[in-house]
């Protein structure tokens, strides 16, 4: 007979694994005709493209601040002209969004990570990173860190990007509609790698990419409420960098970036955003 402990811990245990979550519980597909998939009774998800389409899916709920992991392997060998895109987005011509998206190159050529916050409608805030592995060979884990004070990009645990709330200075800051987390896998050829110059190689298809270990630690937003109240109780919810995080924040920057909107005064002849220039 199984001794009360025993059945304690394995009550514990599968409690911990649905905390962990399941695709099949997150996220619904929403296109791609049968090229997005549920694997592995709902721990692994695949997102292929072909000649015909893409796909995508999109989670359950909708969130209104939290820290959102999810581990992504990359679609492996020539993936020159696709996008991965895996991005926070709310509804209507004033949303808002959190974006990471994957460029794809020739086989041995790196992948570009390019990120964008929108707030009211209004983007324009690209950076743009090399990594510092190979997306392809393994899953590795992006994180956006979403709370009142800032927003957080991270891999692997290491801090890429930080977008602070500048409300006070005039600069628009996601904290009022709720978002959804949405990833799809699709064509971009006439700009994805290098600016479009490389085609697609339809010959390589169908393109693949694998997610697993969603990990949403988020307040959900049924019907207008929050599933937080206040949010004080979780640690995100205050979270900032620390001076390590700092460090490591500006490793990534001095060497991987390659683009960054807060530098292309080109672009922006009149002054840069005022996120830009304000500390
Ligand atoms: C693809 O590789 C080329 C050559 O190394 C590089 O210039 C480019 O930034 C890479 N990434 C993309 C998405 O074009």
């Amino acid at each position: 007979m199984a001794s009360p402990i025993t059945l304690l811990i394995s009550l514990l245990l599968s409690s911990l694994v649905v905390s962990l979550g399941n695709f099949y519980n997150d996220v619904d597909i929403t296109w791609g005709d049968g090229r997005a998939k549920l694997l592995n009774n709902g721990d692994l998800l695949t997102l292929s493209l072909d000649k015909t389409s893409g796909s995508g899916f999109q989670s359950k709920n909708e969130f209104l601040f939290g820290k959102i992991d999810m581990q992504i392997k990359l679609v492996p060998g020539n993936s020159a002209g696709t996008v991965t895109a895996y991005y926070l987005s709310s509804q209507g011509p004033t949303h808002d969004e959190i974006d990471f998206e994957f460029l794809g190159n020739l086989s041995g050529d790196p992948y570009i990570l390019h990120t964008n916050v929108f707030s009211q409608g209004k983007g324009n805030r690209e950076q743009q990173f090399y990594l510092w592995f190979d997306p392809t060979a393994d899953f590795h884990t992006y994180s956006i860190l979403w709370n009142p004070q800032r927003i957080i990009f991270s891999v692997d645990g290491t801090p890429i990007r930080e977008f602070k709330n500048l409300e006070s200075k005039g600069v628009p800051y996601p904290q009022d509609q709720p978002m959804r987390i949405y990833s799809s896998l699709w064509n971009a050829d006439d700009w994805a790698t290098r600016g479009g110059l490389i085609k697609t190689d339809w010959t390589k298809a169908p393109f693949t990419a694998s997610y697993r270990n969603f990990n949403a630690d988020a307040c959900v937003v049924t019907n207008g409420k929050s599933s937080c109240g206040s949010g004080g109780s979780n640690t995100w919810w205050s979270q900032e960098l620390d001076s390590t995080s700092q460090e490591r924040m500006k490793w990534v920057q001095k060497n991987y970036m390659i683009y960054n909107y807060c530098t292309d005064t080109k672009r922006f002849p009149q002054g840069l955003p005022p996120e830009c220039t304000t500390f």
